[in-house]
């Protein structure tokens, strides 16, 4: 049994989690350990475009421990990248291997790799001998079937990796269907590295499920949950103090907050509202009018009447756990 608070850690969200969320969500709320940044394509280029590493520069981030992620499968770009990265100030890279869209995976990344142990074994080989960085690496239970991630597992096992991230569903799913907390089991049990848990922590009942069944399990990551429930870390680390009523003008406030960090950055009204539209498909999930605020904002062509639209909801709106 972890004795300890369990780490949790934000999940990488492309599009979503960019540095300006990170940064606007940790000024508003408590209780997030660790995050990791959406990921980064490894590029074969003799200088690493700038434009590449912003959204990990440290100046740029949240002053909580970040873990940048690479998405690629050729080795020495996999360095390259992991050297940019560590003269950023980083020791810690995630290898994405569960990526589940379809143009990745053809291309043999992300969950693209899970069917091919070989390759991996290859990729990891000469990544872990020529990185100035620790290797983490974020897994699928396979593309199709369940069982490709088993199979890849002693290769796993062969690398000194500083952690493995599960996330129970296979690519073919994407996000859709349950976790398969049976195949996480076997998995568990098969790997010799720190595993962190990671899918559908919506809420502290089943984060607490997850954690009597897994009681040596300390690293949880956390996604859409703690994107329609920002407050929900608070809720796992002091399950006893939920202000539910203090829900909705924190909201509020993070809400300016982000909108205005894009307004800063986004040229005109069409990228800021397509930002926090999608930001809306999961934060209008516990607001009692969330469905009716969603439909009206999602018609909103320009930022004043979207801001409009938000005050005038968020002013009627209850917090439904
Ligand atoms: C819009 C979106 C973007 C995502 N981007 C990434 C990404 O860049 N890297 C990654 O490893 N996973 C990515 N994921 C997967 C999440 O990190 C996470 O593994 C998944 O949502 C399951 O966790 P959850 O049930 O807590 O959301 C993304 C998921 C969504 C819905």
């Amino acid at each position: 049994m972890t004795t300890s608070a369990p780490t949790l850690i934000l999940a990488p969200m492309r599009g979503i989690t960019t540095m300006h969320y990170r940064q606007a969500f940790v000024r508003h709320f408590q209780g997030l350990d660790v995050e990791m940044a959406p990921f980064i394509p490894t590029v074969n280029a003799e200088r690493i475009n700038p434009k590449l590493l912003k959204d990990v520069l440290p100046e740029n981030n949240s002053g909580l421990p970040l873990i940048p992620q690479i998405i690629g499968n050729n080795a020495d770009d996999f360095v390259q990248m992991n050297i940019a990265l560590h003269d950023l100030g980083y020791n810690e890279v995630n290898w994405n291997m569960g990526c589940p869209h379809k143009p990745i995976r053809r291309k043999r990344r992300g969950s693209g790799l899970l069917p091919y142990p070989d390759t991996v074994d290859t990729i990891l080989d000469q990544v872990c001998e020529r990185s100035p960085v620790k290797i983490s690496v974020k897994v699928r239970l396979g593309v199709a079937d369940k069982s490709e991630l088993m199979k890849l597992i002693p290769v796993l096992n062969k690398y000194p990796l500083s952690e493995v991230i599960v996330h129970p569903r296979t690519a073919e799913q994407m996000y859709d269907g349950t976790v398969d907390l049976d195949a996480f089991e076997e998995a568990f049990q098969a790997l010799e590295q720190t595993v962190c848990y990671n899918g559908d922590i919506n809420d502290l009942a089943f984060f607490q499920s997850v954690e009597k069944r897994f009681p040596t399990i300390g690293r949880f990551m956390l996604g859409r949950g703690l994107l329609a429930n920002p407050f929900l870390c608070e809720e796992i680390k002091t399950p006893h103090v939920r202000k539910c009523d203090s829900y909705i003008p924190r909201i509020r406030d993070f809400h300016e907050d982000l909108v205005s960090r894009y307004e800063a950055v986004l040229h005109g009204d069409h990228p800021v509202l397509g930002k926090m539209k999608e930001f809306w498909t999961y934060q209008t999930l516990h607001l009692s009018n969330g469905r009716k605020m969603f439909k009206k904002l999602k018609k909103a062509q320009r930022l004043g009447n979207y801001k409009d639209i938000v005050t005038e909801f968020l002013a009627e709106a209850d917090w439904t756990p």
